[in-house]
């Protein structure tokens, strides 16, 4: 079985005599120095593990988290999340793309206030948790901007960097099942991409409502994945199966077998509305960001933006296609004709978007 490119989450216990251990030993002391200081959950007394009980992964667990289908590499536990997409290099990438489309999109890593709900307070350890944190980007460059803050990323596998910044910290959960912190404990929850990693977003939700202080901040950001077309373009006011298709046939049957395994889908223009109706959230901020497919636009920015949102589609269009290829109905030959077809709108068809929602909510 392969392994994935991306270094692993935590290096094992080092050996003294290797040089490339005793740098993994040195990282471990300023982990282990950003515990001390940056911790205060050592002990929790409620049954769920603290920061000091946590294990680090040995070299041998890694392959573990791994299952091999036709050459691409998914998570392992199929029984415990539902997630239908591989983990592997090319997966990865198409995120990471996402992740640099969005920062320059959005302007910022966050919406709502963020600085306000971290600031820095004398004597108060602030803690952000990143639900399926994959790489860990968001986490880095969080931990990087606000260095008084403790940052926890999450994911089922261990694909985040193995050289975490100081103050923050990868580890190993399903996030379906509870997470380790104690009520009211975590100053802000962020979810981005992560509606296919449970089937009922209610779960994510509920768990963010319970740990999150009072006034603690709770940030969704999910793709629609549906082809639409920016406002300023006549195809936006008719129904987009008429402009672009196949991409519409791709994204209907995306969805239908996302239900059929039964994950809600789409979730992004629900998240809003789950927030208030759930009563634990109030300020509740929804925005919207149509994100460029392609180069059409005259700004060089936005053709920049739509070179990376294209390629992170055609990466996409692989990720799903075993899901196609096992669950559409469709054969093989009728999938092929569809990909082609989707690839010819996403190279020619003018003012084609992603559609991005954003939600940030403070807890009641
Ligand atoms: C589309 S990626 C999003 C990564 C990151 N949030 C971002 O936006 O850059 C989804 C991530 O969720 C992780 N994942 C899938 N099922 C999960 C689960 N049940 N618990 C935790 N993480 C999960 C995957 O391994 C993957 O890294």
């Amino acid at each position: 079985m392969s392994s994935p490119d991306n270094s692993p989450t935590n290096s094992p216990p080092s050996r003294s005599g290797d040089e490339n251990e005793s740098e993994s030993e040195t990282a471990a002391d300023e982990r282990q120095f950003a515990g001390d200081t940056l911790s205060d959950d050592s002990t929790n007394g409620n049954g769920r593990s603290s920061d000091t009980e946590l294990e680090e992964l040995r070299d041998d667990d890694f392959p573990t988290y791994f299952a091999e289908r036709d050459g691409r590499l998914y998570q392992a536990d199929s029984a415990a999340s539902p997630y239908p997409l591989p983990v592997d290099t090319p997966e990865n990438q198409r995120v990471t793309f996402l992740h640099k489309c969005l920062l320059e999109v959005v302007g910022a890593h966050y919406i709502g206030p963020v600085h306000q709900v971290l600031a820095s307070v004398e004597g108060q350890q602030r803690k952000v948790v990143d639900l399926g944190c994959g790489l860990g980007e968001w986490v880095t460059e969080m931990a990087r901007q606000f260095p008084h803050v403790s940052f926890h990323g999450l994911d089922i596998v261990p694909i985040a960097t193995r050289y975490p910044e100081v103050n923050a910290q990868f580890e190993l959960h399903d996030i379906g099942e509870e997470w380790r912190w104690p009520a009211s404990s975590i100053d802000m929850v962020h979810a981005r991409s992560i509606f296919m990693t449970v089937r009922d977003f209610s779960v994510i939700i509920n768990e963010a409502a319970r740990v999150l202080k009072p006034g603690g901040l709770f940030l969704s950001g999910e793709w629609l994945y549906y082809p639409s077309f920016s406002s300023s373009f006549p195809e936006s006011r008719t129904h987009p199966s008429e402009h672009v298709p196949f991409l519409h046939k791709l994204y209907t049957t995306f969805h239908t077998i996302l239900i059929q395994r039964g994950i809600q889908s789409p979730i992004a223009p629900y998240i809003a509305d789950r927030l208030q109706s759930s009563g634990h959230f109030h300020s509740i901020n929804p925005m919207i960001f149509h994100v460029p497919i392609g180069t059409w636009s005259s700004a060089e920015s936005a053709q920049r933006i739509g070179r990376g949102n294209r390629a992170a589609l055609k990466r996409f269009l692989d990720s799903i296609k075993p899901m196609l290829l096992q669950d559409s109905g469709m054969l093989p030959e009728e999938i092929e004709d569809m990909y082609a077809g989707c690839l010819a709108e996403m190279y020619n068809m003018q003012g084609l978007v992603s559609v991005y929602y954003l939600v940030s909510a403070l807890k009641v």
